[in-house]
């Protein structure tokens, strides 16, 4: 390939991991660290030029599927959430998690009388499931912090990502349901991957794997 391979790389969560990860294969620590606010990065990775832009991890699938990156790297709840148009050759198991559904101790089931009320951050995700289910959902789409939804009466249950599980156990709720496991998977442009697929195998090859 003549030109650098462009690779969407999420800040946040994910970022440090995959810094360690990225550097053991071989990518100049530079080119990920979160100490310099240049967002575009050039490296030289095994003597090949390859660019890397730190973006939001939502906006991670959007810069792949309209060609703006090669490749990219994100969590697979992002890429549920959003159905892009995208291929994923790789799963690198990092930042492994998973979507559950989540609700108070006291709670014994959906109301007969009305619909189930579910606060998240996936609306998309959380109605697909439900929607499996047959169960009839009021879906509330907020930004963070989904937890208290149901403390306050603004929810019956939450479908959000659980990790260690201390951010529910603090909040005194539990799992009910578990909706499907997340990591970091690599997501490709579908043109980009039929003209480009040796360089980025070299590439996932770096990466570990689920
Ligand atoms: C995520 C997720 C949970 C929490 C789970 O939130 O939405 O709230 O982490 O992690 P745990 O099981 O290890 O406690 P995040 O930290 O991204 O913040 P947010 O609530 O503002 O979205």
């Amino acid at each position: 390939m003549s030109r650098a391979l462009t690779v969407a790389v999420p800040k946040g969560r994910l970022a440090k991991q995959l810094a360690r990860s990225l550097g053991a294969a071989g990518v100049p620590a530079e080119a990920l660290s979160d100490t310099d606010r240049t967002l575009v990065r050039e490296a030289s990775v095994d003597g090949v030029p390859m660019r890397f832009l730190l973006l939001k991890p939502d906006d991670v699938p959007t810069y792949v599927e309209h060609g703006a990156c090669d490749l990219g790297i994100v969590g697979r709840d992002v890429l549920l959430e959003r159905e892009a148009d995208l291929l994923v050759p790789h799963d690198t198991g990092l930042g492994r998690c998973r979507m559950v559904v989540a609700a108070p101790e006291a709670f014994v089931g959906a109301p007969r009388d009305r619909a189930l009320r579910v606060a998240t951050k996936y609306p998309r995700i959380a109605r697909n499931h439900f929607a499996r289910a047959g169960t009839e959902v009021e879906v509330i789409f907020v930004q963070g912090s989904v937890e208290t939804a149901p403390l306050v009466g603004l929810s019956d249950v939450i479908v959000d990502l659980v990790e260690t599980g201390e951010t529910l156990r603090q909040n005194g709720l539990t799992v009910r349901e578990t909706v499907c496991d997340v990591s970091a998977v690599v997501v490709v442009n579908r043109v980009v991957f039929k003209l480009h697929r040796a360089a980025i195998a070299h590439f996932t090859a770096k990466l570990p794997a689920r």
